[in-house]
C-alpha cells in the first residue's frame, strides 16, 4: 500500500508553503518596463533565472546547456567527469560547474582544473551532498563516495582555482559568512531537494544572510522555483540569482533545448510582470518591502 502520510519535515513542502504565504503589493504608477539584466562573475546575462544544477540528463547535458545559451541564462551543472564538461562547454554555454564533495581529494581537484581549463566562468561544491537524510552510511553518489570537507579542505579547494568559487548547501547566516571569509565569492542556498529535513526555506533565510554578507557576495536561491513569480520572490529578498532545476526537464526531455530555453524566457516575462507592477526598474532595485508574508 502507498505510503498515505507526507514526510516528516518534507523541506520541498515547507518551501511551498512559505513562498505561498509571500504577497507582493502593487506600484505601478509611473513604473517602466524593467531592465532583467544580470551580471554575474563579471559575465551578462538576459535573466537572473539560471539552471538549476542538474546531472545525468536524458537527452544529455550538452542539450541541457544548449537550452541555457539560448535562453541568454547562466548554466550550473552537477556531477559528471571532464570529457562531459568539455562538451557541454563546447556549446557557448556560460556554464559554472559545481562539483562533488568526494572523498578522493585528487577527484574534486581534477574536476575543478578540468572546468578552469576548459572556460568555465565559475565553479563550485554542493557541499549539503556528503550527507544522506539518514547519516548511518558512508554516503555513496552515482557509485563514488563522498566526505564533508573539513574547513581547511574547503578553504583549500576555493585557493586552488582562479575561477570564483560557490559553495552549494549554506543555509544559515553562519555559513554563509564561514564561505564569505575562506574566500568564496557566493553561496547557493538550497536544501538539495531535501536532503536536509525540516530545513528553513532558503527564501526566508535571503533578507538576513544579505544583510550580513554585505551586497557584492552572491547569493543564489534554489529549490521549489516554480515561475518568474517565484523568483520575483527571491530576488526581492536579496536573491542574486534564482535557480531552476525540475521545472526544465521535461520540456528539455519533450521539446528539447528550444522547449527548456522557452521555458526559461516564460519565467522571465513572469518576472518581469512583477517588477514593472512593484515599479522595480532593474534587479538592483527590487524594494525589499513590496513583498507582505500573509502569516506575519
Ligand atoms: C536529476 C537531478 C540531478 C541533480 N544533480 C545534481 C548534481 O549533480 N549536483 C548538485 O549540486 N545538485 C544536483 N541536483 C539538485 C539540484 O541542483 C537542486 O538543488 C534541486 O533539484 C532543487 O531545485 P529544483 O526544485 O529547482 O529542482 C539534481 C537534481 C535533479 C532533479
Amino acid at each position: 500500500m502507498a505510503n498515505e502520510h507526507p514526510l516528516s519535515g518534507d523541506s520541498i513542502a515547507l518551501n511551498r508553503r512559505y513562498l505561498d504565504s509571500l504577497v507582493v503589493e502593487g506600484r505601478i504608477i509611473g513604473a517602466r518596463h524593467p531592465d532583467a539584466r544580470l551580471n554575474l562573475f563579471g559575465h551578462e546575462f538576459d535573466t537572473p533565472i539560471t539552471t538549476g544544477a542538474l546531472s545525468h540528463l536524458k537527452p544529455g547535458m550538452d542539450a541541457f546547456a544548449r537550452g541555457a545559451a539560448e535562453a541568454g541564462a547562466a548554466c550550473f551543472v552537477g556531477m559528471g567527469g571532464c570529457d562531459e564538461l568539455k562538451a557541454v562547454l563546447a556549446t557557448g554555454a556560460k556554464v559554472i560547474k559545481i562539483v562533488k564533495p568526494y572523498a578522493d581529494p585528487d577527484e574534486i581537484l581534477a574536476r575543478i582544473a578540468c572546468a578552469e581549463e576548459n572556460g568555465a566562468i565559475a565553479v563550485g561544491m554542493d557541499v549539503e551532498h556528503a550527507v544522506n537524510v539518514r547519516d548511518d552510511a558512508d554516503s555513496f553518489v552515482a557509485g563514488y563516495q563522498m566526505k564533508l570537507p573539513t574547513l581547511e579542505e574547503l578553504r583549500g579547494y576555493v585557493a586552488s582555482t582562479k575561477l570564483p568559487f560557490i559553495v552549494k548547501g549554506a543555509l544559515s547566516v553562519r555559513d554563509a559568512l564561514t564561505c564569505q571569509d575562506i574566500g568564496c565569492a557566493g553561496v547557493i542556498l538550497s536544501h538539495h531537494n531535501a536532503l536536509m529535513r525540516w530545513a528553513v526555506p532558503p527564501v526566508k533565510l535571503l533578507p538576513d544572510i544579505r544583510r550580513a554578507v554585505g551586497d557584492e557576495f552572491v547569493l543564489v536561491a534554489d529549490g521549489g522555483i516554480q515561475d518568474g513569480f517565484d523568483a520575483f520572490k527571491a530576488l526581492a529578498l536579496g536573491a542574486t540569482a534564482v535557480s531552476v532545476g525540475r521545472p526544465l526537464m521535461q520540456p528539455l526531455e519533450q521539446e528539447g533545448p528550444a522547449g527548456m530555453a522557452e521555458t526559461l524566457r516564460a519565467m522571465t516575462g513572469e518576472l518581469k510582470a512583477m517588477m514593472v507592477r512593484t515599479g522595480s526598474p532593474d534587479l538592483a532595485h527590487i524594494d525589499p518591502s513590496v513583498i507582505h508574508c500573509l502569516n506575519a
